[in-house]
């Protein structure tokens, strides 16, 4: 008989029952084929199963499938992290971040990225123009300064100086959109689920239990000239705390900085919740600090230190990606309070 986990929510059980079938049906037939390093075990409240990588959306799908080619292989979650956003960053199609994401009222496309390790270290970028992978950017500030956030002016500076080249990140595609919105009403507040926002947050727990993730977006569509959102904010956007978890947000960032999004759900991890319901939670505290709730999309994705996820959102229509040993990098349909 199927075994219910205590530990997942209904919004996530049934695609975990599915995949632990498909799962065990598979060790059967191909149980050598998992590399040593995936350690896995039966779904239980101390259970541990890893490596684990979890990503918003569906271009979570590819950027987990980057991750997992390093996690698989014992490599680290830092570096897995890095790689898996930058397929989204420079994947030309997705209009939220990096190359060919909407640009701001006048018509220029400005980055935010961060980054954090399993020992606290943090680094970031704000409105960071013409350059592919703000993500390494944000690594670099981590690892090669002894700062935590650069922006602008300086943050581009920077990213030259360490060899990246300049180009531009305006596509034929968003720069059409931008002109129809020119034309348009122009409104800032934009469209629940396509302009409000598809950022990337994406989480890894490696073969080693350290954990570690990366955030990066272009931002809100046809936002105000040097607005900067919740994505590198560290501690709104992204945080994790190798100790207990991970976790990171979609959607309108200001409604995420209110409420310190991230960091209160790692914070309710640490108190004993499940990854599903501290984003449970952390949405209820979202909208108890933005009245305008019922108009804006924000959404959490939570992974703990036993490989555990969770996932929860404001309005429906928001999915994550899942890889773990027994699930094969598959999208979650988020629950939602809506
Ligand atoms: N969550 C991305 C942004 O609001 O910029």
């Amino acid at each position: 008989m199927q075994a219910i986990n205590p530990y997942f929510s209904d919004s996530h059980q049934f695609a975990y029952m599915t995949n632990r079938r498909k799962f065990l049906q598979s060790s059967v037939v191909g149980a050598a084929a998992l590399h040593a390093a995936c350690r896995s075990e039966a779904q239980s409240p101390t259970a541990i199963i890893r490596p684990a990588v979890i990503s918003t959306w569906n271009h979570g799908i590819p950027a987990n499938a980057a991750a997992w080619e390093i996690l698989k292989s014992g490599g680290k979650a830092i570096d897995a992290v890095e790689a898996g956003v930058r397929v989204t960053e420079s994947d030309p199609t997705g209009q939220s971040v990096g190359v060919g994401g909407r640009p701001d009222m006048n018509g220029n496309v400005t980055l935010d990225a961060c980054i954090m390790n399993e020992k606290g270290d943090c680094g970031s970028v704000a409105y960071l123009q013409n350059i592919e992978h703000p993500i390494t950017v944000a690594r670099q500030v981590m690892e090669e300064t002894p700062h935590v956030m650069l922006v602008g002016d300086g943050a581009l500076q920077f990213a030259l100086e360490k060899g990246h080249p300049e180009i531009n990140l305006l596509t034929e595609k968003s720069k059409a959109d931008w002109e129809a919105w020119m034309k348009s009403e122009r409104k800032v507040l934009p469209k629940i689920n396509v302009e409000n926002h598809d950022t990337i947050g994406l989480v890894a727990l490696d073969s080693h239990g350290d954990l570690s993730g990366a955030c990066t977006t272009s931002g809100a569509a046809w936002k105000l000239p040097g607005r900067v959102g919740d994505s590198p904010i560290i501690g709104a956007g992204l945080y994790v705390d190798n100790e207990v978890g991970a976790a990171t947000a979609t959607g309108w960032g200001e409604a995420v900085m209110r409420a310190v999004g991230c960091f209160l759900v790692v914070e309710l991890m640490r108190q004993g919740n499940t990854p599903q319901r501290a984003c449970e939670l952390t949405v209820e505290r979202v909208i108890s600090k933005n009245p305008d709730w019922r108009d804006i999309q924000v959404g959490f994705i939570a992974l703990g230190k036993n490989g555990e996820y969770g996932g929860y959102c404001i309005q429906p229509g928001f999915d994550y990606a899942v890889y773990r040993p027994d699930i094969e990098n598959q999208l979650i349909k988020s629950g939602s309070r809506v």
